[in-house]
């Protein structure tokens, strides 16, 4: 591991300042899974930091043991780092022994680049069963508003999934593994702010809405209170 790039990297943004979060205005916490990615993902983060604004990456241990400047960065740029898994293996029918492979592997990454374990994991292809939810260690994330991105690799149609189906406390699930989704997210993130939406992490949203996360519990959007 470069130190000194670690440094030159936390130099550039260790003095971003993130806005406080006005009560009343609405939140969003957009978040990107399977990199992170040399190509897109510090795309992303460029587009986010331009605008003052912080998502959420669920990444691969596998591709995050190669890229720890781009962790550095997140990290210090007060966007989120959540597990996915190792190598983007389903998580069910797992033994204990794969399972831990699989997070604890992951964890101890984003430990040794960021200083601090992750809070939060979304599993693989949202698959959950009775077994993943009473072993996960950590609070499992999935999500309200679906971009199909993966699908799609559309940047017009991925922008109207977000901006026609936004609310106040939503999840947005996208992946930063495709030229589109950065296309998407350069005109959907002045696009939402413009709307009044607030870009946080999930654990920001969860907190400003007065919700303690909790292990082995899934949580898809955090609505304000007076939304059924
Ligand atoms: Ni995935």
């Amino acid at each position: 591991m470069n130190r000194d790039l670690f440094r030159c990297i936390k130099g550039n943004y260790i003095y971003k300042s993130i806005s406080p979060l006005e009560p009343g205005r609405p939140l969003v916490a957009l978040t990107f899974d399977d990199g992170p990615t040399r190509r897109y993902t510090p795309q992303i983060l460029d587009i986010l930091d331009a605008h003052n604004s912080v998502g959420t990456f669920f990444v691969l241990g596998s591709l995050a043991v190669n890229q720890g400047d781009i962790l550095a960065r997140m990290s210090e740029g007060g966007h989120q780092i959540g597990i996915h898994s190792y190598d983007h293996v389903s998580l069910i029918d797992l033994s204990d022994a794969e399972l831990y492979h699989e997070l604890i592997s992951t964890q101890e990454i984003i430990e040794e680049f960021t200083g601090e374990p992750a809070q939060i994991m979304r599993p693989t292809y949202g698959f959950v069963d009775s077994s993943l939810l009473s072993r996960a260690p950590l609070p499992i994330i999935l999500w309200s508003v679906d971009t199909l991105d993966w699908e799609s690799q559309n940047s017009n149609l991925i922008y109207n999934s977000i901006l026609d189906t936004v609310k106040d406390g939503d999840i947005v699930l996208m992946h930063d593994i495709f030229e589109s989704t950065v296309e998407a997210i350069r005109l959907a993130v002045p696009a939402l702010i413009n709307k009044g939406f607030q870009l946080v992490t999930v654990s920001e949203l969860a907190q400003y809405r007065g919700v303690s996360l909790e292990p082995g519990k899934i949580y898809s959007r955090f609505p304000p209170p007076e939304t059924p």
